[in-house]
Parts: C-alpha cells; sequence; structure tokens
C-alpha cells in the first residue's frame, strides 16, 4: 500500500439525511442503487493537503447530514509501531517497513468495509497517498467489485515548492514522527520523505485508469479536472471542494442588537433594536473599524434587528433571506410560557428533540441547516466575512465550524442507529450557548478553526433556554432543588 496520510482523529458532525435500505436486495445490483455507500480515496503525494480535504469535506458531509468519516492511515501506522526514526523507513527497498506499511493499509481498507457494512456509514474516506496505480487497482478490486460501493479518487496535485514548505511547517513538523526532532531536522527530512514518493508516483491517469472516477485538485484549486464523476453525492463533493480555498482569512459571527423582543421574550418577529441593541451596532462598527480588516463583505439576514445592528459599518453589505431567524411558524412573536399554555404537547415534544421539532407552519433546526448550506458554500468561497444574525442561525453555523471528536458515533445508542445524525450533535446543537452581543471570531488554522468570543461591554438580556430536566416545563417551574442543580 506504500502509502499513507497523517493526522489527527478527523471529525464528524451530522444532520440526517438519507435513509438506508440495507441489505440491498439483489447484491450485483448494489452500485445501481442511489444510496450505495461511497468510499473517497484521497491521492497525492504528501504534504499536499489530502488530510486537509478528507477532514473538511467529512466536517461538510456530516454537516448537511451524510453520515460520514476519515480513515488517516498514517495513524493505523503509528498505533502499530513506533520506529520510524527518519524517512528512510519510506524507502521501497526497506522491506520491513513496507511489510507493516502494506498490513497497516489492508487494515484500514477492512475497517472502512466494516463500518460501511455494519455501522449504517454513508461515506468513508480513505486519507493515504495512494500514488501507484497498483495500488488504486486493489483498491477498486475490494470496493468496486468485491463490496459494490460507489468509488471516487480525490488527487490533489502541487508543484509549488513554497505551498509544499509552508504546508510541512504548518502541520507536519509537529507530527508526533517528529517530537524528537527540530523544526528544522524535521522539514529537512520530509522533503526526503517526499522524494522516496516521487521515485514512485503515478498521478491518476485518464487513458490507462479510464475506468475510475475521479477529481484532480492543481496548486490548491487554481485548475479541476473532473473525469467520470457519478451521482449527486459526487457532484456535491466536487461542487464543495472547488468552493474552498486555503487562503488566511478571519469570519466574524455575531447575533444582532437587542430586540424589543428580546427584552420581551418573544421569539421570532421582525422588531427594532432595544436602546442598547442599537448601542451595541454601535460598539461592533468601532470594533470592527478598530480590526482594519481589509476587504470585509457584511452579510445580514433581511430581518430589521440585523440590518440595524449593520447601520454603521463602513463595509459592502448584502442581505440574505437564507439568514432569518428560525421560522417559528404558529408560535411567532409568542414567549416560551405562551407556546406552553396555547400548545403545551408542541412545547413538550420540542424539548425532547429539539433538533427535529419542526414548529407548526414553521421550520425545524434540520431544515435550518438545509437552508443556510448555500451561506456555508459562499462562506467558503469568501474572505474576511462579518456575519450579522440570530440566535438558532448561528447555532447551525457553529456546528459547521467547530470541530467534533470522531467518537461520536461510538454513543450513539442502538434505538437511533439507523439514523444518519449523530447523536450528540442532535442533542447538543439547539442548546448551544450564543449570547448576544458577543463576537464569534473564527480563524481557520492547520485542520480546523480557532474560536475567540469577544464580547462587547453593553448589557443584553439572556434569551437562552436551557434544556429542562423535565420536557415542557419553564424554568420557574422547577423545584428548587433541581433550580439549584441547573445553576
Ligand atoms: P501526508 O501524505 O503526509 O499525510 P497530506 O497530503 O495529507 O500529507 P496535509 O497534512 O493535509 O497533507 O497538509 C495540510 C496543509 O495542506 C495545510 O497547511 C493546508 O493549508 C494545505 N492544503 C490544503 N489543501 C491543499 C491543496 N489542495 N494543495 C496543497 N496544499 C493544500
Ligand atoms: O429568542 C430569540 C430567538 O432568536 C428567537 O427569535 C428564536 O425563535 C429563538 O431565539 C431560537 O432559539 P430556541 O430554538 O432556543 O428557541
Amino acid at each position: 500500500w506504500l502509502s499513507e496520510s497523517e493526522g489527527a482523529t478527523p471529525s464528524s458532525l451530522s444532520t440526517s439525511f438519507l435513509t438506508k435500505n440495507k441489505p440491498f436486495p439483489i447484491r450485483g445490483e448494489r452500485a445501481n442503487y442511489v444510496n450505495t455507500p461511497h468510499v473517497i480515496v484521497m491521492v497525492g503525494l504528501p504534504a499536499r493537503g489530502k488530510t486537509y480535504m478528507a477532514k473538511k469535506l467529512t466536517r461538510y458531509l456530516n454537516w448537511i447530514g451524510i453520515k460520514t468519516k476519515v480513515f488517516n492511515l498514517g495513524e493505523y501506522r503509528r498505533r502499530v509501531t513506533q520506529m520510524y526514526k527518519n524517512h528512510n523507513f519510506f524507502r521501497s527497498d526497506n522491506e520491513e517497513a513496507m511489510a507493516l506499511r502494506q498490513r497497516c493499509a489492508l487494515d484500514a481498507l477492512e475497517d472502512v468495509c466494516e463500518w460501511l457494512e455494519t455501522e449504517n456509514g454513508e461515506v468513508a474516506v480513505f486519507d493515504a497517498t495512494n500514488t501507484t496505480m497498483l495500488r488504486r487497482r486493489l483498491i477498486y478490486d475490494k470496493v468496486v467489485l468485491e463490496m459494490e460501493y460507489k468509488l471516487f479518487y480525490v488527487e490533489s496535485i502541487c508543484d509549488d515548492p513554497s505551498i509544499i514548505e509552508s504546508n510541512i511547517r504548518e502541520v507536519k513538523v509537529s507530527s508526533p514522527d517528529y517530537s524528537d526532532m527540530t523544526a528544522e531536522d524535521a522539514l529537512t527530512d520530509f522533503l526526503q520523505r517526499i522524494q522516496h514518493y516521487v521515485d514512485q508516483y503515478q498521478p491518476l491517469d485518464e487513458v490507462a485508469e479510464d475506468h475510475l472516477s475521479f477529481m484532480k485538485i492543481y496548486n490548491t484549486g487554481q485548475k479541476v479536472v473532473v473525469h467520470k464523476h457519478e451521482g449527486h453525492i459526487q457532484a456535491r463533493i466536487v461542487y464543495y471542494l472547488m468552493n474552498t480555498h486555503i487562503t488566511p482569512r478571519t469570519i466574524y459571527l455575531t447575533r444582532h442588537g437587542e430586540s424589543i423582543h428580546n427584552i420581551e421574550g418573544r421569539i421570532g418577529g421582525d422588531a427594532e433594536l432595544s436602546e442598547n441593541g442599537r448601542k451595541f451596532g454601535n460598539a461592533l462598527a468601532k470594533y470592527i473599524k478598530e480590526q482594519n480588516i481589509s476587504k470585509l463583505r457584511v452579510w445580514t439576514s433581511w430581518l430589521k434587528r440585523t440590518i440595524q445592528t449593520a447601520e454603521g459599518i463602513d463595509a459592502p453589505q448584502e442581505r440574505w433571506k437564507a439568514l432569518n431567524e428560525i421560522d417559528a411558524g404558529v408560535c411567532e412573536e409568542m414567549t416560551y410560557a405562551e407556546i406552553k399554555e396555547k400548545f403545551p404537547e408542541d412545547f413538550a415534544s420540542r424539548d425532547q428533540n429539539k433538533f427535529s421539532f419542526r414548529y407548526p407552519r414553521g421550520e425545524s433546526y434540520e431544515d435550518l441547516v438545509a437552508r443556510l448550506e448555500p451561506v456555508i458554500m459562499e462562506l467558503e468561497r469568501q474572505g474576511n466575512v462579518l456575519l450579522i444574525a440570530h440566535q438558532a442561525v448561528l447555532r447551525c453555523l457553529m456546528a459547521y465550524f467547530l470541530d467534533e471528536p470522531s467518537s461520536e458515533y461510538d454513543v450513539i445508542p442502538p434505538t437511533t442507529k439507523n439514523n444518519p445524525m449523530c447523536n450528540r450533535i442532535r442533542n447538543e446543537l439547539p442548546y448551544m450557548e450564543v449570547p448576544l452581543h458577543t463576537i464569534v471570531k473564527l480563524t481557520p488554522v492547520a485542520y480546523g478553526c480557532r474560536v475567540e468570543y469577544v464580547p462587547i461591554d453593553v448589557p443584553a438580556v439572556n434569551t437562552h433556554r436551557p434544556k429542562p430536566k423535565i420536557p415542557g416545563t419553564l424554568e420557574d417551574e422547577l423545584c428548587p432543588e433541581v433550580s439549584e442543580m441547573d445553576s
């Protein structure tokens, strides 16, 4: 297998999306089903962004509700041996290391199939270098001929030495392989390690490998070639990876300033800002000016409270209807107490499954995630952006940006196993704390995003209603012991 890709444990957020009909009725028919599991196989020399793309793609697919997991070969290798001393480990004439790497790759591929078969996985991303035709043929035989999954290769080609050096400095010198080396020695070693792969490397070949579905990404997206992609998942993967970029930038997220409805405890509606809300707008404009952010774009929803909040900001502004707050349908402009009184069953049912609960004639958080997908895609394409929106909207957006540990699937109880949505994110996303008058600053770093909360010193009410111990109750109805425990 001769190949691996480095990296920490992958992330996998998810929301529900496709239903599964396993087992397939006729084995040979499997490949014709639209919900046939997919294996995405990364291809490319070391330090070409394979792990970066594998993780990012996984985060996106899970967020739109396609249950996805990365299998990183570097982790398999490190689990079985600590024998990496230097680049000689990766020489093709190092027989002992070759045998070990071969075994790791076979184990990882077995795990890919096992996960797709038994855990209702939908997309497995095999993150290794897979740089020879022989290797890709073996994967094809296992994945397509034996398992009848769909297979799609994603190759990253980069010949810009400055990008490669900066990638090595950003992620490779801190790899566990180099814990005993200085950054400069690690850089030298990693470049030699790449050379061992260069000797064997066969890029995906449109003629000799004509039967394969693949995309090639040149120099971080300068050019993209797509060959025989099949079906909607592959089309989404191509579209997503074409939209992402690695130019450094910052995304600022904030809710609107406090509104009159917030003070009255009313949800939804299109209220004006309160006096403190206007003060926040001014303070936000001042903060943004002080940051001196290059080519900043400001996005708001169509609702007055976000537009008023952005009023004083000196930067191009755009309004997105997709950024409007969750539509509470028949409950719009009510307080939680009024909802409880008028629609007690709905109120209790929302507490039982807040993510999936759809307000009568309104929306659920699940609907909101689908509505926000174009916003995420456009955010990926953009540089610096300040996005001013609403509590539920920001919860959904932050769930996309914040990495979750991959072990989340381990905690799915058997009763919810058929639901591709990760249990943890289903439970946590709708209760995430996104206080008013706080800016959330997101900066992409290595394989994830650095998150900073910048509180602005203007008072505001708290609109966060925590999950009650007893579904359908309001906080002030709880017995004193429970209230104390909560606080
Ligand atoms: P290895 O085979 O050693 O595991 P890799 O190809 O998986 O290497 P990564 O660990 O993903 O490489 O490298 C991460 C770096 O790649 C990040 O600094 C990221 O900015 C950069 N990067 C992301 N996408 C690309 C791309 N398409 N081409 C080149 N570099 C990229
Ligand atoms: O209360 C402010 C608000 O933005 C409402 O407009 C919206 O219905 C609510 O927050 C969403 O939060 P939750 O889903 O916790 O009710």
